[in-house]
């Protein structure tokens, strides 16, 4: 997305609906709320000539007038709350809808490890959606969520996704698409619609003379199966999403939004069992990107005729609205093609409720009392003192004020506001800073920023060592933030380095030479390397703490003062600085080879400095099966079974463990219990670990004792071929709990090989 030109269009005409009881269209059976959608959007776009076709294909469509269709907008965010893009308003400063709930980073609530809290999250979400476009000030579809895996570290827009894990990505997505959503595939009216971004392979925005606008990804079928689609598979074919997006990149050299192999034969195919009716939108700019810079064409006009063919059926930009009545003329694509494209377009907002008549519209009783009320704000601080992750802690933590009442709050995070929003924000009701979080918690705070968060100047050093040397205890809070890792211009930024930038490192060097105890929090969405403060023993105790949101400062303190027990786990591996000299930006393979130590924690073969899924606790917990797992499964009958029961068959069980978990220390926790599985059966390499189930258990006792279950899909256990299928292999199998491997069991498939998903092949 190119956020000025989102700044620049926020200021166009607020939404409005079609009058369906007077108005021309009243009469049209888009308008009569008992015949069926789809009816309903053909009948609406049957009146329409092929140029306003053309005027309605793009993000800004103009609507009709001599229909009384009005203008409306395709483009609205809200990745973690209502955003700032261009069919979203705030209201000035002071007036009603002058903001919406600031919940963390995706990245962050990621690692909360709970799908539960993000459709609680994402439903109060698609409330202050609808409550704001009852006002006019949003649309009704948002371009929301990003679920490329984060499979690079230097990647600048990371911190959108929910991590590297394709399973975890794809738990996240389902619980997130169906609660803004209303349901999977909710009757008869959507609450908003979503979009699962960006279709497919984009993880990379400028990085060594190459721009996400230009690049082709190199994508083997079994790494486009295995890693890069899976969230995308269960977005559309799961969660019955409204929409995606095409990417700007290409793939294999067809520019996404052009490519019918990856629009038709996966999404609508494959995903969508040629029913689904979602509609795709390109990334913005990317129709006339395959022209120019992709010069997939040798004219703007057939860009837009290969990309309305391939299956983008509505252009953020404007290179349809200009082009596609040429290139119906010139017989490059069909006016009955273009009518598909847009009745899928208003057959989605006939879903939505927008050409019911006045009295009979849903959500219309959603206002400005249900924006930002008491549920939401505490909602949005669970979002983020549940997911904060504890990296280290030498017994330090949890400090109290009366034992610690003199804090030395050090580092361009301690005072941060709006930096704990991260990247597609909207206005925040309130930005707790950690400062302001310290201070009403009780502590005498001394607070000297010291340094920036990538400078040489050590002009602030002295100030912050001043401070810091009378306190009972330091805490620096620094890292990265948007100024160093997110998408900040049209040309997109990635990092080159995943070191800490700037001399943030040397300040907390002079900090712990001082000899009171130093806390250090880890903010930003992208990991740093920060084996230097784990292996120092001047550095007590270390906080990943992403992009938090409104609440983030309280949060933050909730975790330190023990009111909140830590129990996040990393989403991502923290991967030591030298990883980027090791593997190019745009090598897209996962497992390992020459040039390559593989990616991801499924296949990196070096040693992280934290592994994905790690994180502390307060207290100390023991696991033992609850009900011993079966030594083996039968594939006919896991198989059999699979088919009786009617589902999608990768989405079948092979069984639930079950993992008694009981408290042994003295502090009540949550804890979140993750099952990971290796096979020696099956193509090789295989991946040395992959998450195969997982779940959060809340507030265990101390003495006591909970059960996590662990259901584990068929479609986890399988492996995938080099095309692509999914299979279940016959031979041994491990599987173990936590990154620690607390236990462990080993079971056997047997009988014949058998696939359960087939693949598409390319064209
Ligand atoms: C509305 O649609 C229903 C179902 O298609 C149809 O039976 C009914 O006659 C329509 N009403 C009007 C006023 O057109
Ligand atoms: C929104 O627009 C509709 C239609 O133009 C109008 O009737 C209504 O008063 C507007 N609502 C608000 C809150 O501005
Ligand atoms: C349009 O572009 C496609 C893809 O490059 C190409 O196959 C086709 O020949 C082009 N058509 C015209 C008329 O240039
Ligand atoms: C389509 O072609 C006709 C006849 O060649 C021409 O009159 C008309 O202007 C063309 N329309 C567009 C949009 O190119
Ligand atoms: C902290 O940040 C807020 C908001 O930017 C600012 O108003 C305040 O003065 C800052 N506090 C200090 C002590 O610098
Ligand atoms: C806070 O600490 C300073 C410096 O040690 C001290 O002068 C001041 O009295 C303390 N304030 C409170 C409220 O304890
Ligand atoms: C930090 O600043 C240096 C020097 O200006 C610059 O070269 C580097 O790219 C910056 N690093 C990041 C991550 O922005
Ligand atoms: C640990 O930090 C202290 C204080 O800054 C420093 O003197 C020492 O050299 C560090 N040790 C290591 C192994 O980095």
């Amino acid at each position: 997305m190119h956020f000025l030109i989102a700044l620049f269009l926020a200021t166009h005409a607020l939404a409005a609906f079609p009058d369906c009881a007077n108005g021309p269209l009243s009469t049209n059976l888009v308008c009569n709320t008992s015949a069926n959608y789809k009816d309903r959007a053909a009948a609406l776009v049957a009146e329409l000539t092929l140029d306003e076709l053309a005027a309605n294909s793009v993000n800004l469509a103009v609507g009709v007038p001599r229909l009384g269709l009005p203008p409306y907008n395709w483009w609205s965010e809200a990745l973690h709350g209502v955003a700032s893009s261009p069919g979203v308003t705030f209201a000035p400063r002071g007036e009603d809808f002058s903001f919406a709930t600031s919940f963390p980073q995706p990245i962050l609530m990621s690692a909360a490890f709970d799908d539960g809290l993000i459709n609680r999250v994402a439903t109060v979400i698609s409330t202050e959606a609808r409550a704001f476009n009852n006002a006019n000030r949003s649309g009704l579809d948002f371009f929301t969520p990003n679920i490329n895996p984060f499979k690079d570290p230097r990647w600048g827009r990371g911190q959108e996704t929910p991590g590297e894990d394709p399973f975890r990505i794809s738990q996240y997505v389902y619980a997130l698409v169906t609660g803004l959503q209303g349901g999977v595939g909710p009757s008869p009216y959507y609450k908003v619609v979503a979009d699962c971004k960006h279709f497919a392979g984009y993880d990379l925005e400028a990085w060594g003379g190459v721009t996400r606008m230009s690049f082709s990804a190199p994508i083997s079928t079994q790494d486009l199966a295995e890693y890069y689609t899976p969230s995308f598979k269960t977005c559309v074919r799961d969660a019955q999403v409204g929409s995606i997006m095409c990417s700007y990149n290409a793939v294999n050299g067809l520019p996404s939004c052009a490519d019918p192999y990856l629009l038709q034969d996966i999404v609508r195919e494959f995903y969508g069992f040629e029913s689904w009716d979602g509609w795709v939108t390109s990334d913005c700019d990317a129709v006339g990107n395959v022209f120019d810079p992709h010069h997939y064409t040798s004219t703007l006009v057939n860009a837009s005729a290969v990309s309305l063919k391939a299956g983008t059926d509505v252009d953020c930009g404007m290179t349809y609205a200009t082009t596609l009545a040429s290139a119906v003329n010139q017989s490059l694509v069909s006016e009955s093609e273009v009518r598909t494209a847009i009745t899928r377009l208003y057959g989605s907002l006939v879903r939505l409720g927008y050409f019911d008549p006045p009295g009979g519209q849903p959500f219309r009783q959603l206002g400005w009392s249900n924006v930002n009320t008491p549920d939401a704000q505490s909602l949005a601080l669970e979002a983020a003192s549940s997911s904060i992750v504890m990296l280290k802690n030498d017994g330090l933590l949890p400090i109290s004020p009366s034992h610690f009442p003199r804090l030395a709050l050090v580092g361009p995070w301690a005072n941060a506001t709006t930096q704990m929003q991260g990247n597609y924000q909207g206005v925040a009701p309130f930005l707790i800073s950690p400062l302001q979080a310290f201070q009403t918690a009780g502590f005498n705070v001394t607070f000297a920023p010291g340094t920036a968060i990538n400078t040489s100047s050590t002009s602030g050093f002295s100030a912050a060592l001043v401070a810091a040397q009378d306190a009972d205890v330091i805490a620096f809070a620094g890292g990265l933030d948007n100024s160093v890792e997110a998408e900040q211009n049209e040309e997109g930024e990635d990092r080159l380095t995943i070191s800490w930038p700037g001399n943030q490192l040397e300040l907390v060097s002079q900090l712990a030479s001082l000899g009171p105890p130093v806390i250090v929090l880890q903010m930003g969405g992208g990991q740093v390397d920060s084996s230097a403060l784990k292996a120092n023993r001047s550095i007590n105790a270390l906080l990943w703490g992403g992009y938090p949101g409104q609440s983030g400062g309280t949060a933050l303190v909730d975790v330190i003062t023990g009111k909140t027990a830590p129990a996040g786990r990393l989403p991502l591996t923290q991967y030591p600085a030298a990883y980027v000299n090791e593997i190019t930006m745009t090598d897209m393979t996962l497992r390992p080879h020459g040039s390559s130590p593989g990616r991801t924690y499924k296949w990196y073969t070096g040693t992280p400095v934290f592994p994905f899924g790690f994180g502390q606790h307060y207290t100390t917990f023991s696991l033992s099966w609850a009900s011993k797992p079966p030594a083996s499964f039968a594939i006919s009958d896991l198989v059999r079974a699979a088919r009786v029961s009617g589902g999608f068959v990768d989405n079948a069980p092979l069984h639930e463990f079950r993992v008694k978990v009981r408290n042994t220390g003295r502090v009540a926790s949550d804890y979140v219990a993750l099952l990971f599985s290796s096979a020696s059966a099956g193509p090789q390499p295989a991946p040395r670990q992959e998450l195969v189930s997982f779940t959060r258990v809340k507030g265990i006792a101390p003495g006591a004792s909970a059960t996590a279950s662990l259901p584990v899909t068929l479609g986890q256990i399988a492996r995938f071929d080099e095309k692509g299928n999914s299979v279940l292999y016959p031979g041994q199998y491990e599987i173990w709990v936590d990154t620690t491997q607390e236990i462990s069991a080993r079971f056997r498939l047997t009988g014949q090989e058998t696939q359960i998903v087939a693949f598409p092949q390319p064209r």
